[in-house]
C-alpha cells in the first residue's frame, strides 16, 4: 500500500504500520530520552495537565526496512512517560490521513492511554488541542513532518499560546538542502509558511550555504518573538549511508527544558545549525 510516497502494510491486527528508515530508531530515541527527563518536572503539574501533543502522529508502529517492528513516536512516548517519575495526563493526536490517526487511536486505547484524536490537517488540529488544554499545565509537542513547509510557523504561533509548552520539532535539512533554489521562487511557498515574511528580509542572490543559514537565523529571531526561543543544539539524524536527514531542535521556553536538552542531546557531536557541515 502506499501513501502520498510513504509505504504502509498491515499488521497482526490489521493495523497500519509505517515503513521507515533505521534512523527512527534515533528520532525515538531523543524524544523518549526528552519525555524521562521531563518528568521530574512533568510530576508538579499532574493536577493541573501534562499533556503530550503529536500532531504529525502515523500510525503509532513502524517497521524498519529490513527490520524489527516499532512503535511510533505517540506511543513510544505514552510508554516512555508511564514507566517515567510522572506520566502524561493526555496523549493529544492528529494526522492528515484519517486511517493512520485511526491506527494510532486503537493502538493507544488498548494500552490504556487517554488518548484525545482530532481529525487534521496539523493546522486545523492544533487551535483545538490548545483551546482544550489547561493553561496552566506543563505540555510537551513532537512535531514531525516529513518536510519544512508542513511545518509552517502557525502551528508554532498556536502552541506559544500555551504558558508552558516544550517542543521537539523535525527540521527537514534534505528538503532545504536539495529544494533551496526551487522554493525561493515565488511559485513555492514552502519557505513562506515555514518562516512568513522571509522575502522581505532575505537576500535570495547569495550563495545557497548564506542563503540556508539567513533563513535559519530569521526563522530563530521569528521563535524568540513568539517567546519559543530554540536550542543552541540541534541533533542531526543521518540516513543509513550517513546523510544529512534532519534535525531534531526543542524550543523551549524555560532555562530548565534546555538544561534537560543539553543533558540528552549530543552538543559535542552537532555544535550548531550548519547545514553544510560534514
Ligand atoms: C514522519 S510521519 C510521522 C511519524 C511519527 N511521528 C512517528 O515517529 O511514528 C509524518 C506524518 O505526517 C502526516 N502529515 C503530512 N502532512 C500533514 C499535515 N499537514 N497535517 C497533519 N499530518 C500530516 C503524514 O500522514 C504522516 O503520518
Amino acid at each position: 500500500m502506499v501513501r502520498k510516497g510513504k509505504r504502509y502494510s498491515l499488521d497482526e491486527h490489521g493495523l497500519l504500520v509505517e515503513d521507515v528508515g533505521s534512523w527512527a530508531v534515533d528520532k525515538l530515541k531523543i524524544v523518549t530520552d526528552y519525555v524521562q527527563a521531563s518528568s521530574a518536572a512533568r510530576r508538579r503539574y499532574l493536577r493541573s495537565e501534562a499533556a503530550y501533543i503529536d500532531v504529525f502522529c502515523g500510525p503509532g508502529r513502524s517497521q524498519i526496512r529490513r527490520g524489527a517492528l516499532i512503535d511510533g513516536s505517540p506511543v513510544a512516548a505514552f510508554k516512555k512517560a508511564k514507566v517515567s517519575l510522572a506520566p502524561f495526563t493526555s496523549i493529544n493526536i492528529s494526522d492528515a490521513d484519517p486511517e493512520l490517526l485511526a491506527a494510532a487511536q486503537k493502538r493507544l486505547s488498548d494500552l490504556g492511554a487517554p488518548v484525545r484524536a482530532t481529525p487534521g490537517p496539523a493546522n486545523s488540529a492544533i487551535p483545538k488541542i490548545v483551546e482544550s488544554l489547561n493553561k496552566n499545565g506543563l505540555h510537551f509537542a513532537f512535531l514531525d513532518p516529513h518536510n519544512l513547509g508542513t511545518l509552517s510557523f502557525d502551528l508554532l504561533e498556536n502552541l506559544a499560546m500555551l504558558k508552558r509548552i516544550d517542543i521537539i520539532v523535525h527540521v527537514s535539512v534534505s528538503d532545504l538542502q536539495r529544494n533551496t533554489d526551487r522554493y525561493t521562487s515565488t511559485d513555492h511557498d514552502q519557505f513562506d509558511r515555514f518562516a512568513p515574511g522571509w522575502r522581505a528580509h532575505i537576500k535570495t542572490n547569495v550563495s545557497q550555504k548564506t542563503f540556508r543559514d539567513s533563513l535559519i537565523e530569521y526563522w530563530s529571531d521569528k521563535l524568540e518573538s513568539i517567546g519559543l526561543p530554540r536550542a543552541k543544539h540541534a541533533e542531526l539524524i543521518r540516513g543509513t549511508r550517513n546523510q544529512r536527514l534532519y534535525w531534531l531542535i526543542l524550543l523551549a521556553r524555560h532555562e530548565l527544558a534546555h538544561t534537560l536538552w543539553e543533558r540528552i542531546s549530543s552538543p559535542a557531536r552537532s555544535p550548531e545549525l550548519d547545514f553544510d557541515a560534514e
